[in-house]
């Protein structure tokens, strides 16, 4: 026990005592610096390589060079395949000529599917029934009101009209109608035009089979007929349906 203390308490002492510097400003011996003081680094600078690994000259060199520059002018985002048909530039010109050009040339990236169906139904009910009306008859509250008149039927004079003049519309606006490049997205922007299509055709939702695709209308009275006939119950309705066909 005497030798212990004979041997630790001087060497305590000396830890402590060699931990003491007169300079105020000094932080004294510290314990693994590197724990307490990260290194203040800057966003979008490069700091370069470690100097020891490929010389003082590399590193400079690294050290002068900027990490982050603006993209050149006309770079078009790349976000990956699904993406790049939804980030390129529109292509057609705010003019009466491109115009007829989109509607002859322009299709949909977009599957015409439950699901791109009911997300331009989600898109139209927020963005166009003040003008448009929830039925798309053109008889939206701003035109009740007296606001915006002659917004026309997508199911009357609309019935024919194609989905890429639709886009170059919802793209660069057209008579009162103004511009939505800046609401919608270029996807929302078809999703509303797979909504629309349905409009056309009356406003009535198309039945889907187990893949989300829409049945074809001659096909949906025999699919509904199949399942109808076990699920009724003792009901007068699949009999009579049954009875039908
Ligand atoms: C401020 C009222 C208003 C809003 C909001 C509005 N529209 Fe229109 N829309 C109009 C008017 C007015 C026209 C007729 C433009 C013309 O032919 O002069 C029109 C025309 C259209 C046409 C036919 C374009 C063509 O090429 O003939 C489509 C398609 C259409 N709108 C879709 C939409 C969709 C989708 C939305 C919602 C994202 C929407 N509109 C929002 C007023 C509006």
């Amino acid at each position: 026990m005497k030798t212990a203390q004979k041997i630790l308490l001087p060497t305590f002492a000396a830890v402590v005592l060699t931990a003491c510097v007169t300079d105020a400003n000094s932080p004294g011996l510290e314990y693994m610096p590197d724990m307490y003081r990260s290194p203040a680094v800057e966003a979008y600078v490069d700091y370069g390589q470690e100097p020891y690994e490929v010389g003082e000259e590399v590193a400079r060199a690294q050290r002068n060079t900027p990490s982050s520059r603006k993209p050149v002018p006309g770079t078009i985002p790349f976000r990956g395949e699904d993406e790049l048909a939804f980030a390129l530039p529109y292509p057609y010109a705010q003019t009466p000529e491109e115009y007829e050009r989109a509607g002859v040339e322009l299709t949909s990236p977009l599957v015409t599917n439950q699901a791109n169906i009911e997300a331009g139904q989600r898109v139209y009910e927020a963005m166009c029934t003040q003008c448009h009306g929830v039925e798309g008859k053109g008889d939206g509250a701003l035109s009740t009101n007296g606001h915006i008149a002659g917004i026309p039927s997508y199911a009357d004079k609309l019935k024919d009209l194609p989905e890429g003049k639709m886009y170059h519309t919802l793209t660069w606006g057209k008579g009162l109608m103004g511009s939505h490049a800046s609401q919608l997205s270029q996807r929302q922007r078809w999703e509303v035009i797979e909504y629309i299509k349905v409009l056309q055709n009356g406003g009535e939702m198309p039945e889907f089979d187990e893949n989300g695709m829409p049945v074809p209308a001659g096909e949906v009275e025999q699919e509904e007929s199949k399942p109808a006939a076990p699920a009724a119950p003792a009901g007068m309705e699949g009999m009579a349906m049954n009875a039908q066909h």
